[in-house]
């Protein structure tokens, strides 16, 4: 393992290549790489990288956004298998019909969709940004996709807003029923619930802290206590477990886990290296829409 390690880290230099990870990614993934975050810190990252080459080891969309900031450098998705359910329940023709249904209102996109979604919507957010970026809308009226329980958490947070939600979802952190969360909570009293917005309101609910995969990091790192029930991918428990081993970090439920996260490898990150892998292409026009309503994003923060 060590020299499949040494081999990746000394080609990453001779290629001049960046690598991102996303906090799901294998512990072994997130060693190698030059960047690790949730989905807007890997978005901002791809946007100021000023290396050739981008290997993203994370879902499809997240490859998808770093090419469309990044249109004149090479980008590999590290795993090309890795895609994201949620991403996959929105086609660009639903977002246009609910256009035509609501034309005063504004269009936000969850990245968790593809560039083909992100060109017809007016603005991505993250889990992180979504809250701000509807806020930062003149429009009374917000359409957001693809995401029901991420946006019925924002509709709650902007109630000046009137939010259209679509009925997506991550089947993964949908799948954490109330009765999941009440019989942790109940199991370990006094220790705090922290959870991925992409949780069903019901669940968000019962929370102590709602927050992107940094945000539950970010608590769990500052907070003085020493167990939390983790409401979030099982990468997350992975993380903190290694970080503060002297601090316990119960899953909300077991086999949360995200599978196309886990399909990356560090074979396959040394195939992108060696050039054995296809890069990602997006047609143009596409690539150019979609790089509005992303660009939008950042720059709101
Ligand atoms: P974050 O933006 O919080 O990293 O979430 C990405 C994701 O896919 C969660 O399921
Ligand atoms: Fe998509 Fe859910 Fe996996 Fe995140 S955890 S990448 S939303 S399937």
């Amino acid at each position: 393992m060590n020299e499949l390690k040494n081999k990746i880290l000394a080609l990453k230099k001779e290629r001049n290549a960046f690598i991102m990870a996303h906090y799901y990614q294998s512990l072994e993934v997130q060693e190698i790489a030059d960047a690790v975050g949730d989905s807007f810190a890997l978005a901002k990252q791809a946007q100021n990288a000023s290396q050739e080459i981008i290997i993203v080891c994370g879902v499809r969309f997240m490859a998808e956004s770093a090419k469309i900031l990044n249109p004149e450098k090479t980008v590999y998705q590290s795993n090309q298998g890795a895609g994201c359910p949620m991403a996959d329940m929105i086609t660009p023709e639903e977002v246009l019909e609910l256009r035509g249904k609501y034309p005063e209102a504004a269009v936000v996109c969850y990245v968790n969709s593809s560039a083909a979604v992100k060109a017809v919507c007016d603005i991505c957010c993250t889990s992180s940004s979504a809250e701000k970026v509807v806020r930062s809308l003149p429009n009374k009226q917000i359409v957001f996709v693809p995401d029901r329980n991420l946006g019925s958490y924002i509709a709650k947070m902007v109630p000046e807003k009137e939010v259209i939600l679509f009925d997506g979802c991550c089947p993964i952190h949908d799948a954490v029923s109330e009765e999941d969360a009440l019989k942790i909570i109940a199991e370990n009293p006094g220790v705090k619930l922290l959870v991925h917005p992409e949780c069903r309101v019901e669940v968000l609910a019962h929370a102590d802290y709602i927050g992107s995969t940094a945000g539950i990091l970010d608590y769990a790192r500052k907070s003085d206590d020493k167990a939390f029930i983790i409401g979030t991918e099982s990468g997350i428990c992975e993380i903190l477990s290694h970080e503060l081993p002297e601090k316990a970090f119960l899953p909300l439920k077991s086999g949360f886990i995200c599978a196309d996260m886990k399909k990356t490898t560090l074979q396959d990150v040394l195939d992108c290296l060696e050039g054995k892998s296809a890069p990602v292409e997006l047609p143009e026009r596409e690539r150019n829409a979609a790089r509005a309503s992303l660009e939008r994003m950042v720059s709101v923060g």
